[in-house]
């Protein structure tokens, strides 16, 4: 038996809980709405309910659910386009539609479009049920699963593509892939600018590997981790004897590019006499080993990569403005993480696939929840934050879903708790069994909780409901519903 045959055994893990879930209602119908909040509630759910698509899609960025319950029309915006917008955002959470027709080409529409299963109104409740079940017993987005690639993109399916394994699919990366591809064949210095962990590094290789150079090496020189006399040695050679502990003479970084490409990353970093000394070396196309005068000629692209603002860099004098122009000719901003939440699930599920494979651990997607405490966490530290979070929680993970208890906490606290309005509707409906539920129960079960919700308005109620007062008036008689 699986861990995951286990968890549904017991009722499901903590969050793709057949019982105790949150689930939003959509449904322009006001009884219709009313009967599946009292319903869902008397089986122990959370229930929240909205009136139309746009309005779900709105809460689910507001809050965290276990499963989306739609009808597919509505006056506004329609479950199929909501479902879309839904999957867009989190492709890990499934979607229930319902649909008043038996038409075969709206179920087949939604489930090509990612829908987790539809239902056929009037609603069985005991399909409703079995449905509710069986869809959060294996919610959660998955490796492999149909419409994932479609959802995510085509840059899922291959794992060097031509972006050189740069995954995006937010309109911030879209524009970033394309200025890479334009910009890669040319011969252009680029400066890659960003926070830390956003990708520039991934860049410059993908600028390298898209060019004409791509068959010499990229070799890349870390401002930031040598000394100045150090980096002067490392990235244009020396003599032997030109300072102690120099017993032979040796190629830089420069000479081992040659044909190639030069990436200097944190040239931020780069002490201010060596600036002068890498300006001339770009202007010149030629490099001095230390403790040399003879020229040697390099053919080298440089692309240099910084997290800091080197234009202010350079006015407030800690960088040179000529060498900050130099290396400026194309400039291409990373976007941080936070600004494209898009990339998150395209990214995480490409991490997990990769960690799952090194750990050899049967791992392959996350819950809804766990999705969603990633779309939400604004990843200070970027892509190499999330990549990080991600490789523990394949590590820690005892199942094949990534749930909330294995994301660290800071991003487990970013999962929005749910709130009292949503709190399950034990009280009036707890002890009644599926088995007690005939259609005058629910029928009167909606008639209170509306009235409720229009504190005890009757007008309001009935126009909720969608029946007349009379109506409403011969139904609170029958009910004995005072
Ligand atoms: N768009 C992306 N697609 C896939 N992996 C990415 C992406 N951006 C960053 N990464 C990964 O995140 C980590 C940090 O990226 P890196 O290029 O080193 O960032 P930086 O140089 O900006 O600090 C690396 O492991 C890198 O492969
Ligand atoms: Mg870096």
């Amino acid at each position: 038996m699986t861990q995951r045959d286990t968890a549904a055994k017991k009722g499901g893990t903590a969050h793709g809980a057949s019982k105790g879930a949150r689930i939003l209602v959509v449904e322009d119908d006001a009884a219709h709405r009313a009967m599946l909040k009292t319903i869902l509630g008397s089986w122990g759910h959370a229930v929240l309910t909205v009136e139309d698509g746009d309005e779900a899609v709105a809460m689910v960025r507001d809050q965290a659910f276990d499963v989306v319950l739609s009808d597919v029309r509505m006056a506004r915006v329609d479950g199929i386009h909501a479902l879309e917008e839904i999957l867009n955002y989190n492709p890990a959470l499934p979607v229930v539609l319902m649909t008043a027709y038996s038409s075969v080409d709206t179920a087949v529409k939604a489930l090509r479009l990612g829908a987790a299963d539809y239902l056929v109104k009037p609603l069985d409740f005991d399909a409703l049920k079995e449905t509710l079940k069986r869809v959060m017993a294996q919610a959660g987005v998955g490796i492999g699963d149909s419409g994932l690639r479609r959802r995510l993109g085509e840059a899922l399916s291959s794992e060097d593509g031509e972006a050189g394994g740069m995954l995006g699919r937010s309109p911030a990366m879209c524009s970033v892939l394309d200025t890479i591809r334009t910009v890669a064949p040319t011969e252009a210095t680029v400066l890659i600018t960003g926070e830390s962990g956003t990708g520039k590094e991934l860049a410059a290789r993908a600028l390298h590997g898209q060019s004409g150079r791509a068959r010499k090496s990229m070799v890349t020189v870390n401002c930031a981790a040598l000394a100045e006399s150090l980096l002067e040695s490392e990235l244009f050679g020396h003599e032997k004897g030109a300072f102690t502990g120099a017993d032979k003479r040796r190629d830089g970084r420069f000479v081992q590019a040659d044909g190639g490409t030069l990436f200097l990353d944190e040239i931020g970093e780069m002490p201010l006499p060596l600036q002068a000394k890498l300006l001339r070396a770009l202007q010149q196309g030629e490099v001095q080993r230390v403790g040399s005068d003879v020229p040697v000629t390099v053919d080298v692209r440089v692309i240099a990569a910084t997290n800091r603002d080197l234009a202010r860099e350079s006015s407030e004098g800690r960088f040179r403005q000529d060498l900050f122009f130099r290396l400026n000719v194309i400039n291409i901003e990373m976007p941080p993480l936070r600004a494209r939440p898009e990339d998150i699930p395209l990214l995480a599920m490409r991490f997990l696939g990769r960690f799952a494979e090194k750990n050899r651990k049967a791992v392959r997607g996350f819950t809804p929840r766990a999705m969603d405490a990633l779309i939400r966490y604004p990843w200070p530290g970027n892509v190499r934050e999330l990549e990080n979070a991600v490789e523990r929680a394949v590590i820690l993970a005892a199942g094949e879903m990534i749930d909330l208890a294995q994301l660290p906490a800071a991003v487990e606290a970013s999962s929005v708790p749910p709130d009292d309005e949503t709190k399950p509707a034990e009280d009036k409906a707890g002890a009644l069994g599926l088995n007690g539920l005939t259609l005058d129960r629910v029928e009167r079960l909606a008639i209170e909780e509306t009235l409720r919700e229009t504190e005890g308005n009757k007008s309001a109620a009935a126009r909720r409901l969608g029946i007349t007062r009379a109506t409403l008036h011969s139904k609170l008689k029958k009910y004995d519903i005072e």
